[in-house]
């Protein structure tokens, strides 16, 4: 298979203030390469502060990159163009259940992405509404609901459907399984794995539990202070872990099981 995204090089320095005078610069993520094929999941886990949802952000050009190119199928994303963005890779959040806007129906919160991307009439965008519902595992009369009327777990397909709305290559999954209690989050990874094959998505994946990206993903990325600490087959660095936090994730989960068992 053909390579879909492709990163090179891709750093981000933050500048922020240090006092009244002072600035100082944070690198949030430095010089960080990697290919992702079509229908292929990437995870990428790391500490509290490590850059991963730094990378999510300059990948739907949310921020500017510092340094380096994001090229998908062969082409490179300029960071001004987000609508050639929006269209291609789409991301869902740990709170994107909770961001969604209260006083709008499901079916004007997922109408938003069509009106500005896309060039459909109101039938037809009413008609992708419907299958989309359904494609999540929600109902097409759903779309005259409001997003109080729905659990968490159906406000996380909520905002499933308007990431996958626009038929994305790529969606970033940034800690969006996180809030799911384990039989929802279970299902959750059941679907987001049908649509995976139905589409052909490409998933990044970032995720702090292990026996999500055991489960999910088909190569593992560990960033450490902004930098690629170890990258490679999912199950190559989960069964040879070379650096100290792959190895302490390891181990945490081992100690989970055994507290769960007792
Ligand atoms: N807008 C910003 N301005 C300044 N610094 C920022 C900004 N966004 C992120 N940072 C800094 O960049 C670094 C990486 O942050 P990032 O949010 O990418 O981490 P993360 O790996 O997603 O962490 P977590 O697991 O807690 O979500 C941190 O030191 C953070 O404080
Ligand atoms: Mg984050």
């Amino acid at each position: 298979m053909s390579v879909l995204l492709e990163v090179q090089e891709l750093s981000k320095t933050y500048r922020v203030k240090e006092d009244w005078f002072k600035k100082k610069d944070i690198p949030a993520l430095s010089a960080l390469s990697f290919e992702l094929e079509a229908q292929r999941t990437l995870a990428i886990v790391g500490e509290m502060g490590s850059g991963k949802s730094t990378l999510a952000k300059l990948l739907v050009g949310a921020e500017h990159p510092t340094t380096g190119k994001i090229k998908l199928n062969g082409q490179h994303l300029e960071p001004g163009n987000f609508k050639q963005r929006c269209q291609h890779i789409r991301m869902i959040f740990q709170d994107s259940a909770t961001t969604l806007n209260p006083s709008l129906t499901i079916g004007q919160l997922l109408d938003e992405p069509l009106k500005i991307n896309t060039n459909l009439d109101e039938a037809e965008r009413e008609q992708l509404i419907k299958v989309t519902l359904l494609k999540v595992g929600l109902l097409a009369e759903h779309m005259n609901f409001y997003p109080h009327m729905f659990s968490g777990g159906q406000k996380q397909r909520i905002a499933l459907a308007r990431a996958i709305i626009l038929s994305p290559q790529v969606v970033i999954l940034d800690e969006a399984l996180a809030a799911l209690d384990p039989s929802l989050r279970s299902q959750m990874i059941n679907l987001l794995l049908d649509l995976q094959q139905q589409m052909g998505l490409a998933f990044i994946l970032i995720s702090h539990n292990l026996g999500i990206v055991r489960h999910f993903s088909d190569e593992v990325m560990v960033l450490s202070d902004g930098k690629v600490v170890e990258y490679g087959s999912t199950s190559s660095v989960l069964k040879n872990p070379k650096h100290k936090y792959t190895k302490k994730l390891i181990m945490n989960q081992k100690l989970q099981m055994t507290q769960k068992l007792n």
